[in-house]
C-alpha cells in the first residue's frame, strides 16, 4: 500500500535530505557495521547486568523500586546469592562500564546512518512508516538509556521523572527495538564483511580515504568530497574515546587507588581521612537524621517471637564478628571495608526465630523508598552478614549510618541499610 502526502514535494527540500548534502567519503554499509558489530556484545552486557541488578534488589520480597512492584514481567524467580561477596560490585561495574564504553561508540554509529535519518520523502509505504517508526525508538531509546544512566552515575537528575522505572521500562523499548534492527540490518552486516573484510578497506587502502563501493539506497555518498580526517583516524579516535570512558568506569568500580581516575563518577564524596574515610552517597543530613535520634536515647528495636530493644553497648556486649565486605552502589562504584558487629542471624535468634524466612529492615531516615528493606533467609543466614556498629577499628561515623548499620554479603549498597531502627525477623 502506498502513502503518497499530497502536498509534499517530488524533489527534496534543500538542506540535509538532498543526497548530495552528505558528502563524507568515509560513510558506508561497511563503517556502519564495524560500529555496530562493536555495539553488539557492550549492549548485550549493559542489559543482561541491567536486569541482574534489578534482580539483586529480590523483587520477590517487595523490594522492587518499580511502580506498583513492577508490571507484570518482571521475571526474577530466584534469590540473590551471597558469594562471591563482591558479586554485585562485578555485575554493576560491568553495567555501568560497558555503558560508558558504548557512548562514543553509539554516537559515531549514528553519526555514520545520519543521511538515512534524513531520507526523502520521510515516508514511502505503509511497511516504511513500520521502519521509520522502529528506528525513531531505536535512536530516541538509545540515547535516552545511555544517556539518563550516564547522569545518574553522577548522581545528577535534572528531570521531573523518576529515574529508576524510566531508565528501566525504557531499556525495554529500546532493546526491542535494538533487536529488530540488529535482526534486518545482519545481512547487510555479513555482506559487508563478506565483501570487503573485517578490517579489509583499513588494509587495501593505504590512506584509509577511498570511499566504500557507491551502492543505491546505502550511507555511501553519492558525490563525496575530500574527507578531513582518514578512516583510520576516526576509528582510532571512536575506540580511544571508548577506552578512556571504560578506564574511568572500571577505575569506580575497581577503587583503592584506582578511584580517583572516575572522573564521571560523583567527586567530593569522601568527607573525612581515617577509618571512616571511604565513599558516602547519602549523609545524614541530607537525609533529615537528626543528632538527637542517634545520641544516648537510641535503641534497636527487635521482632520475632517476642520483641525486645537494645542499646548500642548491649550489642557491643554480643558476640562481635570482623568481615572484610564490599559496599557496592548501583552507581558503579564499590569499596572493600572492615566491619564489625553482630551477626543478623544471632539477632533473629535473640527473638526466637532460628531460621528466618526474611527480615524487615527499618531506618531512621523518615523519606525515601530505600528506608525499609526486606532481605531474604539466605541473606539472613550468611553468617558474614552483619549488623555493623564499627568500621576498620572504629566506630562508625554518622554519614557512615551510625549507630548501626546493615551489611550484607554481595548485595546492593541500598540494601545496607544505614541508622536501622528496627529489625523485623518473620519465621518460614
Ligand atoms: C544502539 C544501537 C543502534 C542504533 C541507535 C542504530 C541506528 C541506526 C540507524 C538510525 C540506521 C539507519 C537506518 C537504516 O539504514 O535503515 C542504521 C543503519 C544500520 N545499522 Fe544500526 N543502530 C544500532 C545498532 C546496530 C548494530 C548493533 C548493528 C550491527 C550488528 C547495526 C548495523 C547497521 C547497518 C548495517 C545499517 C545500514 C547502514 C547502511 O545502509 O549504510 N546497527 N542504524
Amino acid at each position: 500500500m502506498k502513502l503518497r502526502p499530497p502536498r509534499l514535494p517530488e524533489r527534496p527540500p534543500p538542506g540535509p535530505t538532498r543526497p548530495g548534502f552528505w558528502r563524507s567519503p568515509l560513510r558506508g554499509p561497511w563503517l556502519t557495521s564495524l560500529f555496530g558489530s562493536a555495539l553488539l556484545p557492550l549492549v548485550l552486557v549493559c542489559a543482561v547486568t541491567g536486569f541482574l541488578s534489578q534482580a539483586s534488589y529480590n523483587p520477590g520480597l517487595g523490594n522492587s523500586l518499580l511502580p506498583g512492584g513492577g508490571l507484570g514481567f518482571d521475571f526474577y524467580f530466584f534469590s540473590w546469592p551471597t558469594r562471591p561477596s563482591y558479586l554485585y560490585a562485578v555485575t554493576q561495574g560491568l553495567h555501568v562500564t560497558s555503558g560508558l564504553i558504548a557512548i562514543p561508540l553509539l554516537l559515531a554509529k549514528l553519526w555514520s546512518v545520519m543521511p538515512k535519518l534524513f531520507e526523502w520523502p520521510p515516508v514511502r509505504s505503509l511497511s516504511h512508516l513500520l521502519e521509520r517508526l522502529s528506528l525513531a525508538l531505536l535512536v530516541g531509546g538509545a540515547l535516552f538509556v545511555f544517556f539518563t544512566g550516564l547522569l545518574n552515575i553522577q548522581l545528577y537528575y535534572p528531570w521531573p521523572f523518576t529515574f529508576l522505572p524510566a531508565h528501566y521500562y525504557g531499556s525495554f523499548v529500546f532493546l526491542a527495538a535494538f533487536a529488530l534492527h540488529v535482526g534486518l540490518k545482519l545481512p547487510t552486516v555479513l555482506r559487508a564483511f563478506r565483501e570487503r573484510g573485517v578490517v579489509g578497506p583499513l588494509r587495501a587502502d593505504p590512506r584509509h580515504r577511498a570511499r566504500e563501493p557507491y551502492r543505491e539506497g546505502t550511507t555511501t555518498p553519492l558525490g563525496p568530497d575530500a574527507p578531513t580526517m582518514s578512516r583510520r583516524t576516526l576509528i582510532a579516535t571512536v575506540g580511544a574515546a571508548s577506552l578512556g570512558a571504560g578506564f574511568m568506569g572500571a577505575a569506580q568500580a575497581i577503587g583503592g587507588p584506582l578511584r580517583s581516575f572516575g572522573l564521571l563518577a560523583p567527586h567530593g564524596t569522601q568527607l573525612s581521612d581515617g577509618p571512616n574515610g571511604f565513599q558516602i552517597n547519602k549523609t545524614a543530613k541530607a537525609v533529615g537524621i537528626e543528632p538527637a535520634q542517634v545520641g544516648r536515647s537510641w535503641r534497636l528495636r527487635l521482632a520475632g517471637r517476642g520483641g525486645i530493644e537494645l542499646t548500642r553497648d548491649q550489642l557491643l556486649a554480643m558476640p562481635q564478628r570482623t568481615c572484610d565486605l564490599p559496599i557496592a552502589c548501583v552507581e558503579g562504584w564499590s569499596t572493600t571495608q572492615s566491619w564489625t558487629g553482630v551477626r543478623l542471624r544471632d539477632l533473629a535468634a535473640a527473638v526466637g526465630v532460628e531460621a528466618p524466612d526474611r527480615v524487615v529492615v527499618e531506618s531512621l531516615q523518615r523519606a525515601g523508598s530505600l528506608r525499609e528493606v526486606t532481605l531474604s533467609a539466605g541473606q539472613v543466614a550468611d553468617e558474614r552478614s552483619l549488623l555493623a556498629l564499627r568500621v576498620n577499628g572504629a566506630d562508625l561515623s554518622l554519614d557512615h549510618g551510625y549507630p548501626a548499620r546493615v551489611i550484607v554479603p554481595a548485595a546492593p549498597g541500598v540494601h545496607c541499610t544505614k541508622w536501622v531502627s528496627s529489625m523485623r525477623f518473620e519465621a518460614a
